[in-house]
């Protein structure tokens, strides 16, 4: 196949697609890697270390495009700018699509022809995990909340004993036991704090506590709580009330909090609300992951820190972005296993009764091919 990798065109975006040592495995597997000049430097890889790893460099876009069997990238390409018109008809796009609200590029990409994979929809089953690439990054963003959270924290994390006195733990609230708030438990928990998690699907209390980390939780069944592909299932209003209840009593005790409550395909629930945030102590600090779907805080603000009620709101968007060297080596192997799973022997080989290929495809021969996308 030929394989060309885009340079991000979105403001902020570091990361990269694919990284030298990626390309190179691909290069011996038999696959052609064309690099657009430039594409690596956000993620401090420069042409030469593609070059080396057997790639081509084309400074021009369109002739990359033009010349590509597929096109890999992070961030959804833009209509406006030009990146929709510049594939070539027929050929592939593997990317982040944020498809369930991005309806006017799938129709762009059908009517290009495009057969487009989107990263999101990468199906949870256990032969998919090395092309998880939502897992990759709710790695990093986890991990760099905590971090942000102790930098704006006027405390320290850990318990000292001194000469001037004992200096107790600071206590780690963290919304959501998923990938990225797994992540936030470990790092809170290293960096020395006192950590209690909550979520609303059971199954997660043991991968907690296993953490050294106090559950706090709803009494939900498993089927009330998750669906069957491992993600939580939005809450009736009832168990949704006493869920905001029990979280106000934890919240009052916090230093930090990280929120990452998702559902996918619909709004982030709001789980702390403005008179939630006027009862924690001053000097505490929210930082919250699920902002980018609106938000777990209420008075969380997109790309902003804000200080509310002498708490400390981070909003900021796209953290996967702020540690490009690793979050792009993992999003490269993610995205490069994908890319080995669709090549046939003479191109991309599209074979719907695949789940991962059929549970990732969302345009294919000029239609919305993805069943939780249509209509
Ligand atoms: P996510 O980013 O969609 O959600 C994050 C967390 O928020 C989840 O743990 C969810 O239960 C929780 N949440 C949703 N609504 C909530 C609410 N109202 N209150 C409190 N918490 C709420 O999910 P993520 O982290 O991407 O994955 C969820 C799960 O999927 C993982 O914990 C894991 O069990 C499973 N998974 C399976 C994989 C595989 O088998 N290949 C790979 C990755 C994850």
């Amino acid at each position: 196949m030929k394989i060309a990798v885009a340079k991000e065109t979105a403001p902020d975006e570091t990361r990269v697609a694919l990284i030298p040592d990626t390309v190179k495995l691909l290069v011996a597997e038999g696959h052609q890697v064309a690099v657009e000049a430039g594409a690596g430097a956000g993620a401090y890889f420069n042409d030469g270390d593609f070059s080396a790893a057997g790639a081509a460099i084309e400074p021009s876009r369109d002739a990359l495009y033009q010349g590509a069997d597929v096109v890999v990238k992070v961030q959804k390409p833009s209509i406006a700018g030009g990146e929709v018109a510049a594939l070539r008809e027929g050929s592939a796009l593997v990317s982040f699509l944020q498809p369930h609200s991005s309806g006017d590029l799938l129709k762009a990409l059908s009517q290009r022809q495009v057969t487009a994979f989107a990263m999101e929809m990468i199906p949870r089953i256990a032969r998919a995990q090395i092309m998880d690439a939502l897992t990759s990054m709710a790695t990093v963003s986890g991990y760099k909340a905590v971090l942000l959270a102790a930098e704006a924290l006027p405390k320290f994390f850990p318990m000292f004993m001194t000469a001037a006195g004992t200096i107790a733990p600071a206590r780690a609230f963290i919304l959501g036991a998923g990938v990225a708030g797994l992540q936030a438990i470990a790092t809170a928990r290293r960096l020395g704090a006192v950590v209690e998690a909550f979520d609303t699907r059971p199954v997660v209390k043991e991968q907690v506590e296993s953490l050294g980390a106090r559950f706090v939780g709803l009494e939900l069944t498993q089927e009330e709580a998750q669906d069957a592909g491992g993600y939580a299932k939005e809450l009736t209003q009832e168990q949704h009330d006493k869920e905001v209840a029990l979280i106000a009593e934890h919240l009052k005790r916090a230093d930090i909090v990280v929120t990452t409550a998702q559902i996918p395909g619909k709004p982030a629930p709001i789980l702390i609300t403005e008179e939630m945030v006027r009862a924690m102590k001053p000097g505490s600090v929210i930082v919250d992951l699920a902002v980018d779907t609106g938000g777990n805080c209420a008075l969380a603000e997109p790309g902003s820190t804000v200080v509310k009620h002498g708490v400390t709101i981070i909003g900021r968007t796209n953290l996967a972005a702020s540690m490009p060297i690793h979050a792009s080596q993992m999003y490269s192997r993610n995205v490069a296993n994908l890319l080995l799973h669709l090549a046939g022997e003479d191109g991309l080989h599209i074979d719907l009764e695949d789940a991962i290929t059929s549970g990732t495809m969302v345009t294919h021969r000029g239609g919305i091919t993805h069943p939780a996308l249509k209509g």
